[in-house]
């Protein structure tokens, strides 16, 4: 007897985001306020900003695009706000140079109330396949019942059957430690509940909550040795440019997310930005760090009354340095390479500044600091960060 067993040799599509994926989604500024102009003048903004060029890739569909199911059971987008249908729109991200992703849920419905993709799995990565779709964000609510592990094995395993790489971003927040089993399955994996536009605050909802930036960035302990070129760490979208952080927080939440190796999903109005928000999101030191190829997530060394040291190995025996000032006073920092061995397990790598020399780029002000070979001193703001590159 020969046994068919369907999808057995269906892991998930490999060599995609060998890089942290960087694009846009359209959730944290319109929630379900999305249409076919918005995505159009967003990709228009994207290829005309400077932001393709910097690198982000993806246009991504957040939820609310989807409306019902056909009789057959395909899923039906909304045809007030997606006229001319997910391929066209599709079509047209991918006329500029774009790819395109799209949401849907591992549940009977949506976090906003959708049809969600649980019965017609197949189907859905099917037309997803038919419309062109590059990236799926899936995320977990009315999942009651199911097996998170084996809910996105299913997913992935009915992308690889519909045959078009498609990266699978999975979005059960870090619920059921993902990290430990998404590397088979997927290319990222949200490692916490959804971010909020503060810099250090919990927007409490009663059963669950938003976290600012730096709850966010707390919860990524102990998490790096999990990431590494196509499967990351998730900490949420970025929240530069809507508003709810002052430019200094704005750098730091960036910067952070570079020391992280974090996906790079920009979640503001690019028709709209200012000058600030776009030299934020668009800063190519700042972005080679996080895009850096040996894909090594960033490990804190020091955390000392509000200031914490995070190291970054990059390739070439380079480094990213970044100080970080969570308090609310300025801080100084005299740091003496000397004394600063970092030794990383993890990476197998050593940082002794002292024996080897390394000239120190600010990444911000792209100024040179000098070399490690002398005590790096510097006034660091409060809500701010001194982020420097070392190179030989
Ligand atoms: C969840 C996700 C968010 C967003 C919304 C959409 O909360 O975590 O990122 O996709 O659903 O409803």
């Amino acid at each position: 007897m020969t046994l068919c067993v369907m999808g057995a040799s269906a892991q998930k599509f490999e060599n995609l985001a060998m890089t942290p994926p960087m694009g846009w989604n359209s959730w944290n500024k319109f929630a379900c306020d999305v249409s076919e102009q918005l995505i159009m003048e967003t990709a228009d903004a994207m290829a005309a900003s400077g932001m393709k060029a910097a690198g982000y890739e993806y246009v991504v569909i957040d939820d609310c695009w989807q409306v019902g199911r056909d009789s057959m059971g395909f899923i039906v987008a909304d045809p007030v706000r997606f006229p001319s249908g997910i391929k066209a729109l599709a079509d047209y991200v991918h006329s500029k140079g774009l790819k395109f992703g799209i949401y849907s849920c591992a549940g009977t419905e949506t976090c906003g109330g959708r049809p969600g993709s649980r019965g017609h799995e197949f189907q859905d990565a099917y037309m997803y396949a038919q419309w062109g779709v590059d990236y799926l964000k899936f995320d977990w609510c009315k999942t009651d019942g199911q097996n998170a592990v084996e809910s996105y094995r299913l997913m992935s395993q009915k992308l690889k059957e519909a045959g078009r790489p498609i990266v699978f971003s999975l979005c059960e927040w870090g619920d059921n430690k993902p990290w430990n089993w998404g590397k088979e399955i997927g290319h990222l994996w949200r490692t916490t509940g959804d971010i909020y536009d503060c810099f250090d605050c919990e927007k409490n909802h009663g059963t669950w909550s938003n976290w600012g930036v730096m709850r966010i960035l707390d919860m990524q302990d102990g998490l790096r040795e999990y990431a590494g070129p196509g499967h990351w760490n998730d900490p949420d979208m970025l929240e530069v440019g809507n508003g709810g952080l002052s430019l200094n927080e704005a750098r730091a939440h960036f910067s952070m997310w570079c020391m992280l190796a974090a996906p790079l999903i920009a979640g503001n109005d690019l028709r709209n930005m200012n000058a600030e928000t776009l030299s934020i999101l668009t800063n190519a030191d700042a972005i080679a760090i996080n895009q850096d190829p040996i894909g090594v997530q960033g490990l804190k060394v020091d955390a000392v009354d509000g200031l914490e040291t995070w190291v970054k190995p990059l390739s070439n025996g380079e480094w990213a340095i970044c100080f970080l000032n969570r308090s609310a006073e300025p801080k100084t920092i005299s740091y003496d390479w000397k004394t600063k061995v970092v030794k990383d397990e993890f990476a197998k790598r050593e940082l002794n500044g002292a024996s080897q020399q390394y000239n120190i780029k600010d990444v911000w002000t792209k100024k040179s600091l000098g070399n490690t070979q002398k005590t790096l001193k510097a006034t660091i703001p409060s809500h701010d960060v001194l982020m420097v590159k070392l190179s030989k």
